[in-house]
């Protein structure tokens, strides 16, 4: 039995939730490693939609333990909101158990005021962040100036870490961004009172993990965003501020690289991004608004409306090798019925060169290439109730079995649909040694 890590391939909302939620049956605990509440994980079970940001895709199953790891950037309130949402909704299995790292840092007012302050000033420079003070907290932490989780239990070091940051925050707002400063006692007064309430769940989850591990429990490792918004490998500087590659899985949760078994790469059948940055094979015309509206791709954090295109096999590619992805689980191919041709993107033409492993790190380059497409019948027919690879039609085959080619990957999954049951399991990660 393995422990699997799940990563997004492409710019996020790959449906890494769902595809977590299904893993989550077969496992033991799930562990978010990174990101924060700029995440959006939508999970349809009997036709009911929950969409959560913080609290890993494994929280619907009974039995599990779900961990927030040390490389998650924490907001306490949102964790509070959205685990009252789950017991209004009726949906906290009695037998869950919930932890976060004492490490994880604090997501903190001024970091939500910094984030958008920024983005409303740069004009014509905005990242398009999700504005939920993400950068600046991960800022923050390399800097060694962060709040850390465990903070909020040794009350004169919390209030003396707050009155440190807020003399540099506080300047910076009121000289920098013209903006109100912000209150040290009132923050002071709710983050310790907040503390109280998560207290129950803080926990040294390095120790839980290896724990499990050794007593042969299976972990499924939940990544947030995808492979090339990381901010080491993915289109810098329009990314997010965390490594969302699988290693990280390592390091953001405290468990040895050894435990990482096998990682799938979650890729969506086109491809979408919601925030400014490059997007080769992004389309702006019918089949870009077929995609938009079929696959329903507004954010689910923000709400935006995702940008759409056609498959890009570069990314998928550069995906496959940094995060050392051995299995694709294929989602949202129901969206391309309907369509007469479809395209799959297998490389870039520049004026010098043919990229096809690898985007160009350099910006103006990337901007600079031309998307080269394989092109293939479409299929019309409604393919959501297909659960064995046989029942899809020839030239839906035809094209998973190029995108499989071109991956270097193999396919282990297709989603035909949102729900849990909308699936073809073709080989499962836990079990399969040849993975
Ligand atoms: P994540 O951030 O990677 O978890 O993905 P999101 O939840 O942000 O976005 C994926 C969206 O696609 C959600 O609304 C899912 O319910 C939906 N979805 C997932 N898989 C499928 C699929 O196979 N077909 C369709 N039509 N929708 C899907
Ligand atoms: P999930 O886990 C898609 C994008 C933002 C912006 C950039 C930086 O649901 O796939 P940030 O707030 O992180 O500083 O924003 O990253 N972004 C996402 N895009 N899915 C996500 O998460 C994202 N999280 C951040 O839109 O372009
Ligand atoms: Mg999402």
């Amino acid at each position: 039995m393995a422990n699997v890590a799940v990563i997004g391939t492409q710019w996020g909302d790959e449906g890494k939730g769902k595809i977590v939620d299904l893993y989550a049956e077969k496992a033991d605990v799930v562990a978010r490693f990174q990101g924060g509440n700029n995440a959006g994980h939508t999970l349809v079970v009997k036709g009911r939609k929950t969409i959560l940001h913080l609290i890993p895709s494994g929280i619907l199953h009974n039995g599990k333990t779900c961990i927030i790891g040390n490389g998650v950037v924490f907001d306490p309130f949102v964790f509070l909101e959205e685990l009252e949402e789950l017991k209004r909704g009726d949906l906290l299995p009695p037998d869950t158990k919930l932890r976060i790292s004492e490490k994880a840092h604090l997501i903190m007012p001024y970091h939500r005021r910094i984030d958008q302050a920024r983005e409303a000033r740069s004009s014509g420079k905005k990242i398009g962040t999700t504005g939920r003070g993400i950068g600046p907290a991960y800022e923050d932490k390399a800097a060694r100036t962060g709040i850390r989780v465990g903070d909020l239990y040794e009350e004169n070091l919390f209030r003396e870490k707050l009155r440190q940051a807020l003399e540099e925050k506080n300047f910076l707002l009121a000289n920098f961004f013209h903006e109100k400063p912000l209150d040290e006692e009132e923050i002071a007064a709710q983050y310790l009172a907040c503390a109280e309430k998560i207290k129950p769940y803080v926990a040294d989850t390095s120790l839980i993990l290896d724990r499990e591990a050794r007593q042969g429990r299976k972990i499924l490792f939940e990544g947030a965003q995808g492979s090339h918004l990381d901010v080491d490998h993915g289109t810098y500087p329009y990314v997010t501020s965390s490594n969302t590659v699988a290693a990280n899985a390592s390091s953001g949760s405290g468990v040895g690289p050894h435990l990482l078994d096998r990682v799938v790469g979650i890729c969506k059948a086109y491809t979408t991004r919601v925030g400014e940055g490059p997007f080769p094979t992004e389309l702006k015309d019918e089949i870009g608004d077929h995609l938009q509206k079929v696959g329903q791709e507004f954010g689910a954090t923000t709400g935006r409306k995702r940008r759409c295109g056609w498959l890009d096999m570069v990314l998928i590619r550069q995906a496959v090798r940094v995060s050392g992805i051995s299995a694709l689980a294929i989602t949202k191919l129901d969206v391309l019925t309907g369509l007469d041709k479809v395209k799959i993107c297998v490389g870039y033409k520049t004026a010098e060169a043919e990229h096809t492993h690898a985007l160009p790190s350099s910006n103006a380059k990337l901007a600079a290439c031309e998307p080269v497409f394989e092109e293939f019948d479409g299929w019309k027919e409604d393919i959501s109730h297909a659960r064995e690879i046989a029942e899809l039609p020839a030239n839906t085959r035809k094209y998973l079995k190029r995108l499989e080619e071109l991956a270097d990957a193999r396919i282990i999954l297709v989603s035909v649909g949102p729900g849990r049951e909308e699936t073809i399991v073709l080989e499962d990660p836990f079990l399969n040694k040849n993975l």
